[in-house]
């Protein structure tokens, strides 16, 4: 299959912001955007997006996981980059035609259509390097995908990084790719030199998150994560998860976690970690690499209740149990 979100629809919805008012949404081809060369998106990187997934269930209905939490987040990106203020109700009616439009090409699970609306500031003045973008452009683009890590049954190899950081401490929790852009220097060493598939960045020896997933340790009945703050992104499927942990009566701790104590945990065999995204779903973490040295998780393969979890979530996305939590919206 082609890589994670390297196919696209070939038309999105879109919606421009005069300064005043949003345009009605329409459609256009997806395979370009018009943009002045100065546009604030381009050079202050006034951009935001979100990634959601849609859905095929076994009887042909399309239905959209979360949509309202991943569109108030849309909000909490675009207000902290100063872009113009989002329309909710509108933005989900572009979801929804989009994803319509294009019900016939969902992949069936595992695979699922990727939604990434996105948000940048188009004002043509390079002098504005100091002042917000009067007008944006939102559209909507989807990439029918499966896996995001490649190797199902595989296990990730992580770097904890303690001295650096993902992106600014007051910028983590948004969406925006500069944060991305931030991340990619350490990744790429990373992978050149310990051959590691992502960075576990933990500033000052806190456990924060990765570079495109948040992180799970799951020492027998408990899951322990980072309590949320300004410096990470707040997971949507982290949310979901602690969720469904908490429905199965484990227990769920929110919490600062410092690498002596992960690495402390993981040398346990029942203990288990595990990445968490819309892309990443949940996938197992087998090793940590600290200092050149390599520790293994657990038995250093998926274990139990990485597999239970993420099966409950799949369940629950793939409509095969009762949506208790009123997470699945029809298109
Ligand atoms: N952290 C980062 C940096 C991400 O890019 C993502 C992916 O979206 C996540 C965490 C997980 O967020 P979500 O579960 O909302 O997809
Ligand atoms: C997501 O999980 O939606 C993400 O944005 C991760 C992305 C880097 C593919």
């Amino acid at each position: 299959m082609a890589g994670f979100g390297s196919v696209f629809m070939p038309e999105m919805t879109i919606a421009r912001y005069d300064g005043e008012q949003w345009s009605p949404s329409e459609f256009v081809p997806s395979d370009k955007l018009e943009f002045h060369p100065g546009a604030h998106g381009l050079h202050y990187a006034s951009s935001v997006f979100e990634g959601l997934k849609a859905f095929k269930h076994a009887d042909g209905t399309i239905k959209l996981f979360r949509m309202d939490r991943n569109l108030a987040r849309l909000v909490k990106s675009s207000n902290l980059l100063s872009l113009p203020p989002i329309d909710i109700a509108a933005t989900e009616q572009m979801i929804i035609e989009v994803v319509k439009k294009f019900a016939e090409q969902t992949p069936e699970p595992p695979g699922s259509m990727y939604i990434r609306p996105t948000h940048i500031g188009t004002d043509a003045i390079i002098g504005a390097a100091a002042s917000p973008s009067q007008t944006s452009c939102l559209f909507i683009l989807l990439s029918p995908v499966g896996n995001y890590f490649s190797g199902e049954a595989g296990t990730l190899r992580l770097l904890i990084e303690e001295n650096g950081m993902r992106c600014a401490p007051h910028m983590g929790m948004i969406k925006s790719g500069g944060n991305y852009a931030s991340a990619l220097g350490p990744i790429l060493q990373a992978k050149q030199t310990y051959n590691a598939d992502q960075i576990l960045f933990c500033p000052n020896g806190d456990v924060q998150e990765t570079g495109a997933a948040n992180f799970l340790l799951i020492d027998g009945n408990e899951v322990i994560t980072k309590d949320l703050d300004s410096t990470f992104l707040h997971g949507v499927t982290r949310d979901s998860l602690l969720t469904l942990a908490s429905d199965m009566g484990m227990v769920v701790t929110e919490r600062s976690l410092s690498v002596d104590e992960l690495l402390q945990r993981v040398a346990n065999p029942a203990c288990e970690a595990a990445l968490s995204g819309t892309a990443a779903v949940l996938t197992p973490v087998g090793t940590l690499i600290r200092d050149g040295q390599e520790y293994t998780v657990g038995n250093g393969l998926e274990g139990p209740a990485t597999r239970k979890l993420r099966q409950a979530l799949n369940d629950i996305q793939w409509g095969k149990v009762e949506d208790n939590h009123g997470w699945l919206t029809s298109i």
